[in-house]
């Protein structure tokens, strides 16, 4: 009779155990949209930002430098770079991230980097202004196919 009792109790405390671990669950779930809202903002930055550059002139610009890796068509120069016009990565960045983007690079040792060849800051032009990296962003999103 005794032994019955202290089985129940155990079974009680196992289903009392078990619940608690459901309930930890609760609050990460909830967790996850959070970063789905975080995403929202930027979109709508990127959209904000377009008119700051000049496409056409972007497009001069890219001619003159980014073409010797990306490729006349920007569709990218194997062993040099990437295809910018179907790029994904492009595509989740804000205008101001691409700027940044632009004018850091990408080594060849960044966790980022797919090819194993590095970007250069400015596509290895220092003297590009602030409004010509913004040029050749809106010339980038012009050319992107989504
Ligand atoms: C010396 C060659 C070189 C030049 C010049 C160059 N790039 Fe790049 N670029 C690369 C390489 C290599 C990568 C890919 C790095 C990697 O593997 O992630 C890249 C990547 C990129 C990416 C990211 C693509 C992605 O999907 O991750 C963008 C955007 C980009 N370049 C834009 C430009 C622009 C705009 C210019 C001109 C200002 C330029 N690049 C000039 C070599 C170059």
């Amino acid at each position: 009779m005794f032994k019955r009792f202290i089985l129940l109790t155990i079974l009680v405390l196992s289903v009392m155990a078990l619940a608690a671990c459901g309930g930890d669950d609760k609050p990460e779930a909830t967790a996850t949209p959070e970063p789905q809202a975080v995403v929202e903002p930027t979109a709508t930055e990127a959209v904000a930002a377009a008119p700051a550059g000049d496409a056409a002139n972007g497009a001069k610009i890219y001619s003159t430098i980014c073409i010797a890796c990306h490729g006349p068509d920007a569709k990218g120069v194997t062993g040099l770079g990437k295809d910018l016009t179907t790029s994904e990565w492009v595509a989740t960045q804000s205008d101001a991230q691409l700027v940044e983007f632009i004018k850091t690079g990408r080594d060849a040792g960044d966790p980022l980097n797919t090819t194993g060849v590095a970007m250069p800051p400015k596509g290895g032009n220092p003297a590009m202004s602030e409004q010509e990296i913004l040029d050749i962003v809106a010339y980038v999103r012009s050319i992107h196919q989504q």
